[in-house]
Protein backbone atom coordinates (compact mmCIF):
# COMPACT_ATOMS: atom_id res chain seq x y z
CA UNK A 1 0.00 0.00 0.00
CA UNK A 2 1.53 3.52 -0.89
CA UNK A 3 2.25 5.71 1.75
CA UNK A 4 2.37 8.82 -0.68
CA UNK A 5 -1.42 8.08 -1.81
CA UNK A 6 -2.80 7.06 1.26
CA UNK A 7 -5.62 10.04 2.60
CA UNK A 8 -4.76 12.19 5.31
CA UNK A 9 -7.11 14.40 7.38
CA UNK A 10 -5.91 18.00 8.39
CA UNK A 11 -8.56 19.33 11.37
CA UNK A 12 -11.72 19.18 8.49
CA UNK A 13 -10.06 18.94 5.02
CA UNK A 14 -9.19 15.19 3.61
CA UNK A 15 -6.44 15.51 1.11
CA UNK A 16 -6.49 12.29 -1.31
CA UNK A 17 -2.69 12.18 -1.46
CA UNK A 18 0.14 13.56 0.20
CA UNK A 19 0.96 15.58 -2.90
CA UNK A 20 1.25 19.11 -2.82
CA UNK A 21 1.58 21.68 -5.43
CA UNK A 22 4.24 23.49 -4.18
CA UNK A 23 3.75 27.34 -4.32
CA UNK A 24 5.24 29.20 -7.30
CA UNK A 25 4.87 32.46 -8.44
CA UNK A 26 3.44 32.90 -11.62
CA UNK A 27 4.05 36.84 -12.48
CA UNK A 28 1.32 36.90 -14.52
CA UNK A 29 -1.30 39.09 -12.77
CA UNK A 30 -1.96 42.45 -13.93
CA UNK A 31 -2.04 45.26 -11.25
CA UNK A 32 -2.23 42.41 -9.17
CA UNK A 33 -5.93 40.83 -10.60
CA UNK A 34 -5.69 37.37 -11.40
CA UNK A 35 -6.62 36.00 -14.84
CA UNK A 36 -6.97 33.15 -16.84
CA UNK A 37 -3.54 31.88 -17.04
CA UNK A 38 -4.00 31.55 -13.03
CA UNK A 39 -7.82 29.50 -13.57
CA UNK A 40 -5.36 27.57 -16.17
CA UNK A 41 -2.11 26.68 -14.41
CA UNK A 42 -3.83 25.37 -11.06
CA UNK A 43 -6.23 24.02 -12.93
CA UNK A 44 -4.14 21.64 -14.79
CA UNK A 45 -2.56 20.42 -11.45
CA UNK A 46 -5.98 19.73 -9.92
CA UNK A 47 -6.65 17.85 -12.85
CA UNK A 48 -4.25 15.32 -12.65
CA UNK A 49 -4.26 14.11 -8.98
CA UNK A 50 -2.45 15.75 -6.54
CA UNK A 51 -3.79 15.95 -3.22
CA UNK A 52 -3.40 20.33 -2.56
CA UNK A 53 -2.56 22.92 -4.66
CA UNK A 54 -1.17 25.62 -2.90
CA UNK A 55 -1.65 29.03 -4.66
CA UNK A 56 1.75 31.74 -5.62
CA UNK A 57 2.78 33.65 -2.75
CA UNK A 58 -0.12 36.00 -2.88
CA UNK A 59 0.40 39.98 -1.44
CA UNK A 60 -1.33 41.48 1.66
CA UNK A 61 -0.04 44.76 0.94
CA UNK A 62 1.01 46.76 -2.35
CA UNK A 63 4.85 47.39 -0.84
CA UNK A 64 5.16 43.82 -0.26
CA UNK A 65 5.15 42.87 -4.16
CA UNK A 66 8.20 40.99 -4.67
CA UNK A 67 7.45 42.19 -8.39
CA UNK A 68 4.89 44.41 -10.65
CA UNK A 69 3.04 41.03 -11.47
CA UNK A 70 2.58 39.76 -8.19
CA UNK A 71 -0.98 38.17 -7.36
CA UNK A 72 -2.96 40.53 -4.25
CA UNK A 73 -5.72 39.85 -1.95
CA UNK A 74 -4.97 43.44 -0.09
CA UNK A 75 -8.66 44.83 -1.29
CA UNK A 76 -11.99 43.30 -1.62
CA UNK A 77 -11.53 43.69 -5.22
CA UNK A 78 -9.32 40.84 -5.62
CA UNK A 79 -11.57 38.04 -4.11
CA UNK A 80 -13.90 37.70 -7.13
CA UNK A 81 -10.30 36.97 -9.21
CA UNK A 82 -8.91 34.75 -6.61
CA UNK A 83 -12.96 32.95 -6.15
CA UNK A 84 -13.03 31.73 -9.82
CA UNK A 85 -9.35 29.87 -9.27
CA UNK A 86 -10.56 28.24 -6.16
CA UNK A 87 -14.66 27.57 -7.79
CA UNK A 88 -12.28 26.11 -10.75
CA UNK A 89 -9.91 23.68 -9.03
CA UNK A 90 -12.44 22.72 -6.33
CA UNK A 91 -14.84 21.57 -9.84
CA UNK A 92 -12.25 19.43 -10.44
CA UNK A 93 -12.31 17.74 -7.34
CA UNK A 94 -9.70 19.58 -5.49
CA UNK A 95 -8.61 21.38 -2.50
CA UNK A 96 -6.55 24.55 -2.71
CA UNK A 97 -4.47 26.92 -0.57
CA UNK A 98 -3.16 30.03 -0.94
CA UNK A 99 0.09 31.56 0.20
CA UNK A 100 -0.28 35.03 1.67
CA UNK A 101 3.00 36.60 1.47
CA UNK A 102 4.54 40.06 2.43
CA UNK A 103 8.36 40.65 0.76
CA UNK A 104 9.28 43.46 3.06
CA UNK A 105 12.68 44.61 2.67
CA UNK A 106 13.12 42.41 -0.45
CA UNK A 107 10.29 43.88 -2.67
CA UNK A 108 10.77 45.71 -5.84
CA UNK A 109 12.45 43.28 -7.82
CA UNK A 110 12.43 43.06 -11.73
CA UNK A 111 10.70 39.75 -13.44
CA UNK A 112 13.47 36.85 -13.40
CA UNK A 113 13.43 36.79 -17.25
CA UNK A 114 14.69 40.06 -17.79
CA UNK A 115 17.35 39.74 -15.27
CA UNK A 116 16.63 39.28 -11.73
CA UNK A 117 17.84 43.12 -10.57
CA UNK A 118 15.77 45.27 -8.74
CA UNK A 119 13.80 47.92 -9.64
CA UNK A 120 14.08 51.72 -9.37
CA UNK A 121 11.61 52.34 -6.46
CA UNK A 122 11.89 55.78 -6.66
CA UNK A 123 10.40 56.02 -10.08
CA UNK A 124 8.33 52.80 -9.98
CA UNK A 125 4.72 52.97 -8.31
CA UNK A 126 3.82 49.82 -6.59
CA UNK A 127 1.39 47.79 -8.08
CA UNK A 128 -1.61 49.87 -6.25
CA UNK A 129 -0.11 52.70 -8.25
CA UNK A 130 1.39 54.79 -5.13
CA UNK A 131 4.96 55.45 -3.63
CA UNK A 132 6.70 52.31 -2.77
CA UNK A 133 7.97 52.04 0.48
CA UNK A 134 10.05 49.23 1.88
CA UNK A 135 9.35 48.19 5.21
CA UNK A 136 11.19 45.74 7.62
CA UNK A 137 12.38 45.10 10.99
CA UNK A 138 15.58 47.39 11.06
CA UNK A 139 16.51 50.06 8.73
CA UNK A 140 19.40 47.59 7.00
CA UNK A 141 18.73 46.72 3.25
CA UNK A 142 18.91 43.29 1.44
CA UNK A 143 22.21 43.98 -0.14
CA UNK A 144 23.77 47.36 -1.81
CA UNK A 145 21.21 46.86 -4.73
CA UNK A 146 18.48 47.15 -2.40
CA UNK A 147 16.95 50.78 -0.70
CA UNK A 148 16.57 50.38 2.81
CA UNK A 149 13.54 49.78 4.51
CA UNK A 150 11.88 52.23 6.87
CA UNK A 151 12.07 50.09 10.40
CA UNK A 152 8.32 49.29 11.17
CA UNK A 153 7.48 51.13 14.79
CA UNK A 154 5.46 48.76 17.09
CA UNK A 155 2.38 50.25 16.28
CA UNK A 156 3.04 49.89 12.64
CA UNK A 157 3.97 46.14 13.69
CA UNK A 158 0.43 45.63 14.61
CA UNK A 159 -0.95 47.19 11.94
CA UNK A 160 0.85 45.03 9.71
CA UNK A 161 -0.66 41.67 11.16
CA UNK A 162 -3.83 43.23 10.81
CA UNK A 163 -3.32 43.56 7.12
CA UNK A 164 -2.61 39.94 7.39
CA UNK A 165 -5.73 39.43 9.32
CA UNK A 166 -7.84 41.22 6.72
CA UNK A 167 -6.39 39.12 3.73
CA UNK A 168 -6.74 36.14 5.36
CA UNK A 169 -10.77 37.11 5.73
CA UNK A 170 -10.60 37.40 1.79
CA UNK A 171 -8.93 34.22 1.65
CA UNK A 172 -11.84 32.58 3.81
CA UNK A 173 -14.21 34.62 1.37
CA UNK A 174 -12.45 33.53 -1.54
CA UNK A 175 -13.18 29.87 -0.62
CA UNK A 176 -9.52 28.50 -0.35
CA UNK A 177 -9.18 25.88 1.17
CA UNK A 178 -5.85 26.03 3.43
CA UNK A 179 -3.52 29.49 4.23
CA UNK A 180 -0.09 29.06 4.43
CA UNK A 181 1.79 31.96 5.91
CA UNK A 182 4.99 32.64 4.31
CA UNK A 183 7.78 33.17 6.51
CA UNK A 184 10.64 32.13 4.68
CA UNK A 185 13.21 32.91 1.98
CA UNK A 186 14.29 36.39 3.30
CA UNK A 187 10.62 38.03 3.09
CA UNK A 188 9.20 40.03 6.06
CA UNK A 189 8.04 37.15 8.47
CA UNK A 190 11.99 35.95 8.21
CA UNK A 191 13.52 38.99 8.81
CA UNK A 192 12.23 39.35 12.00
CA UNK A 193 13.36 36.10 12.62
CA UNK A 194 16.57 36.77 11.65
CA UNK A 195 19.69 38.40 13.55
CA UNK A 196 20.92 39.31 10.39
CA UNK A 197 17.83 41.56 9.47
CA UNK A 198 16.66 42.52 12.69
CA UNK A 199 18.69 44.46 14.99
CA UNK A 200 15.48 45.50 17.04
CA UNK A 201 16.33 46.73 20.64
CA UNK A 202 12.67 46.17 22.17
CA UNK A 203 10.02 43.38 21.73
CA UNK A 204 10.52 42.12 18.57
CA UNK A 205 14.40 42.23 18.79
CA UNK A 206 17.48 40.59 20.23
CA UNK A 207 16.64 37.13 21.74
CA UNK A 208 15.60 34.30 19.93
CA UNK A 209 11.92 34.31 21.62
CA UNK A 210 11.84 38.34 20.88
CA UNK A 211 12.66 37.52 17.13
CA UNK A 212 10.48 34.73 16.81
CA UNK A 213 7.16 37.54 18.45
CA UNK A 214 5.89 38.38 15.02
CA UNK A 215 6.16 35.07 13.27
CA UNK A 216 4.33 34.14 16.40
CA UNK A 217 1.65 37.17 17.06
CA UNK A 218 0.66 36.82 13.33
CA UNK A 219 0.23 33.10 13.51
CA UNK A 220 -1.96 33.86 16.62
CA UNK A 221 -4.12 36.83 14.89
CA UNK A 222 -4.60 34.72 11.60
CA UNK A 223 -5.57 32.10 13.32
CA UNK A 224 -8.38 33.60 15.36
CA UNK A 225 -10.33 34.23 12.20
CA UNK A 226 -9.22 31.58 9.92
CA UNK A 227 -12.23 28.78 11.11
CA UNK A 228 -11.36 26.02 13.18
CA UNK A 229 -12.30 23.23 10.33
CA UNK A 230 -9.78 24.76 8.21
CA UNK A 231 -5.82 24.08 8.24
CA UNK A 232 -2.61 26.55 9.01
CA UNK A 233 0.54 26.07 7.39
CA UNK A 234 3.61 27.84 7.79
CA UNK A 235 6.33 28.22 5.86
CA UNK A 236 10.46 28.62 7.13
CA UNK A 237 13.49 28.65 5.86
CA UNK A 238 14.97 26.28 8.18
CA UNK A 239 18.16 27.53 8.02
CA UNK A 240 19.52 30.45 6.13
CA UNK A 241 23.83 30.24 6.72
CA UNK A 242 22.75 33.91 8.30
CA UNK A 243 22.34 32.95 11.47
CA UNK A 244 19.27 31.05 11.66
CA UNK A 245 19.63 27.52 12.58
CA UNK A 246 17.57 24.24 12.58
CA UNK A 247 17.69 24.53 16.39
CA UNK A 248 16.11 27.86 15.85
CA UNK A 249 13.12 26.11 13.84
CA UNK A 250 12.54 23.62 16.19
CA UNK A 251 11.69 25.75 19.06
CA UNK A 252 9.83 27.91 16.38
CA UNK A 253 8.07 25.46 14.85
CA UNK A 254 6.68 24.06 18.10
CA UNK A 255 5.41 26.89 19.35
CA UNK A 256 3.53 27.61 16.00
CA UNK A 257 2.40 24.52 16.55
CA UNK A 258 0.68 25.42 20.12
CA UNK A 259 -0.69 28.27 18.31
CA UNK A 260 -2.76 26.02 15.78
CA UNK A 261 -0.33 25.91 13.13
CA UNK A 262 -0.85 22.44 11.27
CA UNK A 263 1.76 21.91 9.06
CA UNK A 264 5.27 23.39 8.65
CA UNK A 265 6.73 23.47 5.33
CA UNK A 266 10.12 22.98 5.26
CA UNK A 267 12.19 24.84 3.00
CA UNK A 268 15.54 26.83 3.46
CA UNK A 269 17.84 30.07 2.58
CA UNK A 270 16.93 33.45 0.88
CA UNK A 271 18.56 35.64 3.80
CA UNK A 272 21.87 36.69 1.80
CA UNK A 273 22.93 36.69 -2.07
CA UNK A 274 25.99 33.47 -0.77
CA UNK A 275 23.79 33.47 2.81
CA UNK A 276 22.67 29.63 1.78
CA UNK A 277 25.03 27.26 2.82
CA UNK A 278 23.52 23.96 0.89
CA UNK A 279 24.29 22.57 -2.04
CA UNK A 280 21.13 21.57 -3.33
CA UNK A 281 21.11 17.83 -4.40
CA UNK A 282 17.74 15.61 -4.73
CA UNK A 283 15.83 15.80 -1.12
CA UNK A 284 18.23 18.07 0.17
CA UNK A 285 15.88 20.19 2.32
CA UNK A 286 14.19 16.75 3.67
CA UNK A 287 16.42 16.38 6.66
CA UNK A 288 15.17 19.26 7.90
CA UNK A 289 11.63 18.48 7.78
CA UNK A 290 12.56 15.18 9.44
CA UNK A 291 14.01 16.72 12.04
CA UNK A 292 11.29 19.06 13.18
CA UNK A 293 8.78 15.91 12.56
CA UNK A 294 10.35 14.28 15.37
CA UNK A 295 11.69 16.93 17.18
CA UNK A 296 9.00 19.25 17.59
CA UNK A 297 6.34 17.10 17.09
CA UNK A 298 4.65 19.28 14.22
CA UNK A 299 3.52 17.78 11.43
CA UNK A 300 5.81 18.92 7.98
CA UNK A 301 5.87 19.04 4.51
CA UNK A 302 9.35 18.66 2.67
CA UNK A 303 9.99 20.46 -0.29
CA UNK A 304 12.77 20.50 -2.59
CA UNK A 305 14.08 18.37 -5.55
CA UNK A 306 12.03 15.60 -4.40
CA UNK A 307 11.56 14.26 -8.56
CA UNK A 308 10.78 10.88 -8.06
CA UNK A 309 8.30 8.91 -7.22
CA UNK A 310 10.24 6.26 -4.99
CA UNK A 311 11.56 8.98 -3.35
CA UNK A 312 8.42 10.78 -2.33
CA UNK A 313 6.90 7.62 -1.34
CA UNK A 314 10.12 6.82 0.92
CA UNK A 315 9.48 10.38 2.48
CA UNK A 316 6.45 9.73 3.96
CA UNK A 317 7.25 5.99 4.45
CA UNK A 318 9.77 6.50 6.77
CA UNK A 319 8.23 9.37 8.59
CA UNK A 320 10.48 11.85 7.05
CA UNK A 321 7.50 14.60 6.72
CA UNK A 322 3.46 13.81 5.91
CA UNK A 323 2.98 15.86 2.91
CA UNK A 324 5.53 16.50 0.03
CA UNK A 325 5.55 19.67 -2.46
CA UNK A 326 6.89 19.98 -5.88
CA UNK A 327 7.68 22.77 -7.73
CA UNK A 328 9.65 22.58 -10.70
CA UNK A 329 9.43 18.95 -11.55
CA UNK A 330 5.44 19.34 -11.93
CA UNK A 331 6.01 22.60 -14.03
CA UNK A 332 8.11 19.70 -15.90
CA UNK A 333 5.16 17.28 -15.85
CA UNK A 334 1.62 18.35 -14.55
CA UNK A 335 0.62 14.68 -14.63
CA UNK A 336 3.27 13.93 -12.01
CA UNK A 337 1.06 12.57 -9.60
CA UNK A 338 -1.24 10.02 -12.09
CA UNK A 339 2.10 8.78 -13.83
CA UNK A 340 3.38 8.23 -9.65
CA UNK A 341 0.21 5.78 -8.68
CA UNK A 342 0.83 4.11 -11.85
CA UNK A 343 4.55 3.70 -11.79
CA UNK A 344 3.95 2.88 -7.74
CA UNK A 345 1.11 0.16 -8.67
CA UNK A 346 -1.60 1.87 -6.93
CA UNK A 347 -5.09 -0.08 -7.81
CA UNK A 348 -6.61 2.52 -10.75
CA UNK A 349 -4.62 5.18 -10.85
CA UNK A 350 -7.12 6.49 -13.34
CA UNK A 351 -9.22 7.44 -10.70
CA UNK A 352 -6.96 10.36 -10.41
CA UNK A 353 -8.08 11.84 -13.35
CA UNK A 354 -11.46 13.18 -14.54
CA UNK A 355 -13.54 11.29 -17.01
CA UNK A 356 -12.54 13.47 -19.93
CA UNK A 357 -8.61 12.02 -19.80
CA UNK A 358 -9.16 8.76 -17.90
CA UNK A 359 -11.97 6.88 -20.25
CA UNK A 360 -9.62 7.49 -23.06
CA UNK A 361 -6.20 6.10 -21.47
CA UNK A 362 -5.26 2.46 -21.32
CA UNK A 363 -3.53 1.46 -18.42
CA UNK A 364 0.07 2.81 -19.62
CA UNK A 365 -1.32 6.25 -19.47
CA UNK A 366 -1.45 6.05 -22.99
CA UNK A 367 -4.01 6.36 -25.63
CA UNK A 368 -6.24 3.62 -25.77
CA UNK A 369 -4.09 1.52 -28.22
CA UNK A 370 -5.63 -1.73 -26.63
CA UNK A 371 -8.73 -0.92 -28.87
CA UNK A 372 -6.78 -1.39 -31.90
CA UNK A 373 -6.02 -5.28 -32.09
CA UNK A 374 -2.22 -5.92 -33.69
CA UNK A 375 -1.61 -2.06 -33.03
CA UNK A 376 2.31 -1.88 -31.20
CA UNK A 377 2.45 0.58 -28.73
CA UNK A 378 5.72 1.93 -30.21
CA UNK A 379 5.05 3.43 -33.76
CA UNK A 380 9.03 2.66 -34.72
CA UNK A 381 8.84 -0.18 -33.52
CA UNK A 382 5.32 -1.34 -35.55
C1 LIG B 1 8.79 29.76 -10.65
C2 LIG B 1 8.93 29.59 -9.16
C3 LIG B 1 8.23 30.42 -8.30
C4 LIG B 1 8.30 30.26 -6.90
N1 LIG B 1 7.52 31.04 -6.09
C5 LIG B 1 7.45 30.76 -4.77
C6 LIG B 1 6.49 31.37 -3.95
O1 LIG B 1 5.63 32.14 -4.40
N2 LIG B 1 6.51 31.08 -2.62
C7 LIG B 1 7.40 30.18 -2.09
O2 LIG B 1 7.39 29.94 -0.88
N3 LIG B 1 8.30 29.56 -2.87
C8 LIG B 1 8.32 29.79 -4.18
N4 LIG B 1 9.17 29.08 -4.99
C9 LIG B 1 9.94 27.96 -4.41
C10 LIG B 1 9.18 26.64 -4.61
O3 LIG B 1 7.93 26.66 -3.91
C11 LIG B 1 9.98 25.43 -4.11
O4 LIG B 1 10.15 25.55 -2.71
C12 LIG B 1 11.36 25.35 -4.78
O5 LIG B 1 11.24 25.52 -6.17
C13 LIG B 1 12.03 24.00 -4.48
O6 LIG B 1 11.19 22.94 -4.89
P1 LIG B 1 11.44 22.18 -6.32
O7 LIG B 1 12.86 21.68 -6.32
O8 LIG B 1 10.43 21.05 -6.31
O9 LIG B 1 11.19 23.16 -7.41
C14 LIG B 1 9.14 29.25 -6.37
C15 LIG B 1 9.88 28.43 -7.24
C16 LIG B 1 9.76 28.58 -8.61
C17 LIG B 1 10.53 27.64 -9.51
Amino acid sequence: MSKLFSPIALRGLRLRNRIVVSPMLMYRAEGGHTNDWHVMNLGQFAAAGVGLVMMESTKVDPDGCSTLRDAAIWDDAYVPGLRRIVDHVHSLGTPIGVQLGHSGRKAGMVLPWEGRGVLDLDHTPNPAGGPWQLVGPSAIPHSDAYKTPHALSVAEIGAMIDTWVAAARRALAAGFDVIELHLAHGYLGHQFLSPHANRRGDGYGGSLQNRMRFALELAEAVRAVWPADRPLFARLSCVDGMGWTIEDSIALSRALAARGVDIVDCSTGGMAVRGENLRPGYGYQTPFAAAIRAQAGAATMAVGMIVNPRQAEAIIATGKADLVALGRELLHNPHWAYHAAQQLGVPDPESLLPPSYAYWLDKRGRQGLGDYPGVAADPVLS
